[in-house]
């Protein structure tokens, strides 16, 4: 145990190493310049038997990504007991193939008989801003070694590796998640769930009744929320007025710009070039979804800098005009991501019906609605959300204890308190306060 709390490798690292170093330094830990020149040009040696491997993973169904998709399924994280995530190939390559990625940042460790992947990290380049200022920087997932392997270090060197490949191309700074807790997280939050499908989740082992409950009582209290005043379903007063359409490019100045300005609220939140923006929330079948919402009825008030153009004629054209007038206007956005996990020990329902041997999860990756937007509210739109997610056959919806996904806000939607803790981190990089989770918005898949 005391050595475990030493923490040897990340001791050496460009980290802060307690919250009170958070707090007293800000910016780059280590400056780019000191690497000049000595960032070297070839990995480190491995022991006999194993060796790197950069992975061609464009090819959805080629060998490498067959390779690294069988690899994750069966070794990567497993949460709540008796689940294990089980990223799809398409999943894997969207995360993996941001704009910037490279081949070389799908880092893997094979052995070197048998070619077999023993240990994989990938890292994403991606544009962060940390208070006022735009961090370039590479996002880190996907890190695992195989379960035979554990506790022999390897992971200190997939990470050493994956530093030096993005210090050779210039990037100092990395930001990533970790359900332990080692130098230093800056935001600690929570997973919420939200259960969709109460009585399969019950099934497979990822909700359980209370001896005080009953499962027939337990189904009735997480049915979905009443919709019927709901301005985003057919069949309010609202009629019409509403409209939820999929997210699709010719829409993106418009989507971007409204996300933009929500995420300028928060210290930590993504800088979006346009060619990210489009990679992240474009719909992909399966993998993410992001819809948008119009107002077809909203009420434009004319804007106040018009009159100070100064012409007179303007002047008197605005007092001349109505107050409001009617148009189409985007009024939030949101989106979500789908993970499905393998229930390790299926119930006997699995033998009749295979969707037993999964959990499909959305995750909730941006919800944000329009200042401006009179009638919708977040809990309207995430409501909107849990019915989508249902619909394209998730089990559960979860989200995380962090910007402004507040306990209110869970509790309104009746989303139940999850055991997972999900701790972030900046590497070489201190955001110069204490800050709260309510403060990032950064979701990492
Ligand atoms: C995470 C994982 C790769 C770590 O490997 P391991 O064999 O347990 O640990 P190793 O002996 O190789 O390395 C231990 C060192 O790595 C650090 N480490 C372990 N997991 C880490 C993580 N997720 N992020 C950062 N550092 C981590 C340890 O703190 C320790 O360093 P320290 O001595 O400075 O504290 C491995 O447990 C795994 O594949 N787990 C399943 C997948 C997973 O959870 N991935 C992380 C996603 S968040």
């Amino acid at each position: 145990m005391a050595e475990e709390s030493e923490h040897k490798f990340w001791k050496t690292m460009p980290v802060p190493q307690t919250k009170e170093e958070i707090s007293k330094q800000k910016g780059e830990l280590v400056s780019g310049l000191e690497h000049k020149g000595i960032v070297p040009t070839e990995p480190s040696r491995l022991p006999a038997g194993f060796e790197w491997s950069d992975l061609n993973l464009s090819d959805l169904h080629g060998k490498d990504m067959t390779d690294l998709y069988e690899f994750l399924r069966d070794n990567y994280v497993s949460d709540e007991g008796n689940l294990r995530f089980d990223y799809s190939p398409e999943t894997i390559h969207w995360v993996l193939f941001g704009p910037g990625s490279k081949s070389e940042y799908h880092i893997a460790v094979r052995l070197a008989d048998s070619k077999k992947i023993v240990g994989f990290i990938g890292a994403i380049p991606a544009h962060i801003r940390v208070n006022d200022k735009s961090v370039f920087l590479v996002e880190i997932n996907f890190l695992c070694v195989h379960i035979s392997l554990r506790s022999k270090r390897l992971a200190p060197v997939l990470i050493k590796e994956a530093r030096r490949r993005a210090n050779v191309n210039r990037i100092f700074q990395a930001i990533y998640t970790a359900g332990i807790v080692v130098p230093t997280p800056i935001i600690s939050p929570r997973f919420f769930h939200r259960l969709l499908q109460p009585k399969k989740c019950i099934k497979c082992g990822f909700a359980a009744v209370s001896s005080d409950d009953s499962e027939a009582a337990f189904t009735l209290r997480h049915e979905l929320p009443r919709i019927f005043d709901n301005p985003l379903f057919t069949g309010t007063k609202y009629k019409d007025r509403f409209e939820v359409t999929l997210f699709i490019k010719k829409d993106q100045p418009e989507v971007q710009a409204l996300t933009s300005k929500y995420l300028s609220q928060f210290k930590v939140a993504p800088d979006y070039s346009k060619k990210e923006f489009a990679h992240t929330y474009l719909p992909r079948d399966e993998v993410v979804y992001t819809y948008c919402v119009y107002d077809n009825e909203f009420e434009e008030i004319p804007k106040e800098d018009a009159k100070e153009e100064g012409e007179k004629e303007i002047e008197e054209e605005i007092a001349e005009m109505p107050v409001t007038k009617k148009c189409r206007k985007l009024v939030a956005m949101f989106s979500f991501y789908i993970v499905r996990s393998t229930v390790l020990k299926p119930p006997e329902e699995a033998k009749e019906d295979p969707s037993y041997n999964h959990i499909a999860v959305a995750y909730s990756q941006c919800i944000c609605v329009d200042d401006s937007a009179s009638v919708i509210t977040k809990e309207i739109v995430m409501t909107k959300a849990l019915y989508l997610a249902r619909d394209k056959g998730c089990d559960v919806f979860n989200a995380l204890t962090m910007s402004d996904h507040t306990l209110r806000f869970f509790k309104y939607l009746n989303f139940v308190p999850g055991d997972g803790i999900l701790n972030y981190y900046l590497f070489n990089y201190s955001v110069g306060d204490e800050i709260q989770p309510k403060d990032v918005h950064v979701i990492l898949i």
